[in-house]
């Protein structure tokens, strides 16, 4: 079992695309151990994209994700980091193949909806900036009962 921190984007909040995107991972059959609706701060937004602070886009980058609220999740599921962004498609919004969420949805490479984490140190960093222990859910299907 693997977590995963994904982040719906404001935009994807301001078209109401929350409960389809959520529906495309719970019906693959990630688990949803975490959940909170909030805005990213300045400071959030300085420690989530620290890889990205010299890129020409930082600028850009941080003022959208800062502009109005986003919803944090961190999912579990076999291979879940992989998976997540499979399902996720391709950063760039014409290399995003359709049967993806940004396939399907996006027609910007800022504003492409989610945000994923792309590898077992990010994932990790990722969710311990936006979610304490006490507030992912601790808890294990019955004989994998729920998993379809
Ligand atoms: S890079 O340069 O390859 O590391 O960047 P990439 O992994 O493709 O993208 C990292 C995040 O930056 C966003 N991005 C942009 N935002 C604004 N303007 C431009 N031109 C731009 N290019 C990339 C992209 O959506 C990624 O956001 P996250 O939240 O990580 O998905």
């Amino acid at each position: 079992m693997q977590r995963t921190l994904v982040l719906i984007k404001p935009d994807g909040v301001a078209r109401r695309l929350v409960g389809k995107i959520i529906a495309r991972f719970e019906e693959k059959g990630l688990w949803i151990l975490g959940m909170k609706h909030m805005a990213m701060s300045q400071e959030i937004a300085d420690r989530h994209y620290a890889e990205h602070k010299e890129k020409p886009f930082f600028g850009d980058l941080c003022s959208f994700m800062t502009s109005s609220p986003l919803v944090a999740l961190v999912l579990e599921g076999p291979e879940s980091i992989a998976l997540v962004r499979k399902l996720v498609g391709a950063t760039k919004v014409a290399e995003a193949a359709p049967g993806t969420i940004r396939g399907d949805f996006a027609l910007s490479t800022q504003q492409n909806l989610i945000h994923a984490s792309d590898s077992p140190e990010s994932a990790e960093r990722e969710i311990a900036i936006w979610f304490g222990d006490s507030e992912l859910a601790d808890y294990k299907p019955c004989d994998g009962a729920w998993v379809n």
